[in-house]
């Protein structure tokens, strides 16, 4: 039997390369082929993901046209796993949706389609969010399942929340840690992007466990001031963070961030972290991600 091979969209990017060095750790012995899809097979990132292992292939293409990705790869895909980028409206569910209809057409047996949760598992069925980009999302999950229905192609729904890997040392991660500060007092759950790859990689290697399922996945639950706390104990240092103005004319000139910020405030997820914890024992939480996954250093040792 040929080796399963897994069609990875975004594999040059945060969910995409977590799922690449997840599938890597988690197939043993097993053999895999991993195709990685990027534009730019030229760059640093995609140089690195094709020399991190043999079982990786740069698959050149652009994720918006499926069909020519299926006609390069040349060999039969067994699973996909899905991200989206932001975009003008519409966007994404063009991607997800072109992924899907390209991947019935092509025998594919399991499309994992990583989607952001909705306020918990029973609330995530019914509401879109004020957010634009998650409300795309809960429209692609509607998508999926009603074009699916009857045919051989079994999915699964990651539902992250808020990343982790957000908080950066540079402008970018000062900037989240702004707009972060200004939802007050109310937690934000958050996830490590490596704890996503997981789950999207024992989905695709074991599709007879995961298809069907929707699974929701935070590692931790902190309003700004515990996060403070945290990353002071952690790191030895205050947490970077800019002006609360910054925070301001960010959630105003990225007007969709600015509605999450704002739905945060008052509503949010509710990813069940012990639930997901009893999954994935080694769920990271915003300490264990600082240690051993962030682009932060412990500043007491040298
Ligand atoms: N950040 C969060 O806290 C958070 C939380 C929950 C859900 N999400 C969702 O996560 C998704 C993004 O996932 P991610 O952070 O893993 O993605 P990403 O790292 O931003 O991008 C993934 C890859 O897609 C390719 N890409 C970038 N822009 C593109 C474009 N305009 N057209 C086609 N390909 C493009 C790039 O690969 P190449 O250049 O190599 O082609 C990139 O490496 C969004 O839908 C977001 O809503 C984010």
């Amino acid at each position: 039997m040929p080796a399963p091979t897994f069609l990875i969209i975004g594999a040059t990017g945060t969910q995409g390369s977590s799922v690449v060095s997840a599938l890597l750790q988690n197939a043993g012995a097993s053999p895999i082929q991993i195709l990685a899809v990027t534009r730019n097979p030229s760059s640093t990132k995609a140089k690195s993901l094709a020399a991190s292992d043999p079982r990786v292939k740069l698959l050149n293409g652009d994720p918006s046209s499926p069909e020519a990705l299926f006609q390069s790869a040349a060999m039969q895909v067994d699973g996909v796993f899905c991200v989206t980028v932001h975009g003008p409206p519409g966007a994404e569910e063009k991607q997800a949706q072109s992924l899907v209809d390209a991947s019935l057409a092509h025998g594919v047996q399991h499309f994992v389609f990583t989607s952001a949760d909705r306020g918990g598992d029973v609330l995530s069925e019914t509401n879109p969010t004020p957010v634009a980009h998650i409300a795309s999302k809960h429209r692609i999950e509607a998508y999926i399942q009603q074009k699916t229905a009857g045919t051989a192609l079994r999915w699964t729904f990651l539902r992250p929340v808020t990343f982790m890997d957000n908080l950066t040392p540079d402008f970018p991660g000062k900037g989240f840690a702004a707009m972060w500060r200004q939802v007050g007092s109310k937690p934000i759950q958050l996830v490590a992007a490596r704890d996503i790859g997981y789950f999207g990689a024992v989905a695709l290697l074991r599709p007879e466990k995961y298809a069907g399922r929707k699974i929701g996945i935070a590692g931790d639950e902190l309003n700004f001031e515990q996060a403070c706390s945290v990353f002071r104990e952690t790191m030895g240092v205050e947490m970077p963070t800019t002006f609360c103005a910054v925070g301001s004319v960010l959630k105003m000139a990225m007007k969709d961030i600015g509605a999450m910020f704002t739905w945060f405030e008052t509503a949010g997820y509710g990813v069940n972290i012990a639930a997901a914890r009893r999954e994935n024992p080694n769920l990271q939480d915003f300490a264990t991600w600082l240690k051993e996954s962030s682009g932060f250093r412990d500043m007491r040792k040298n």
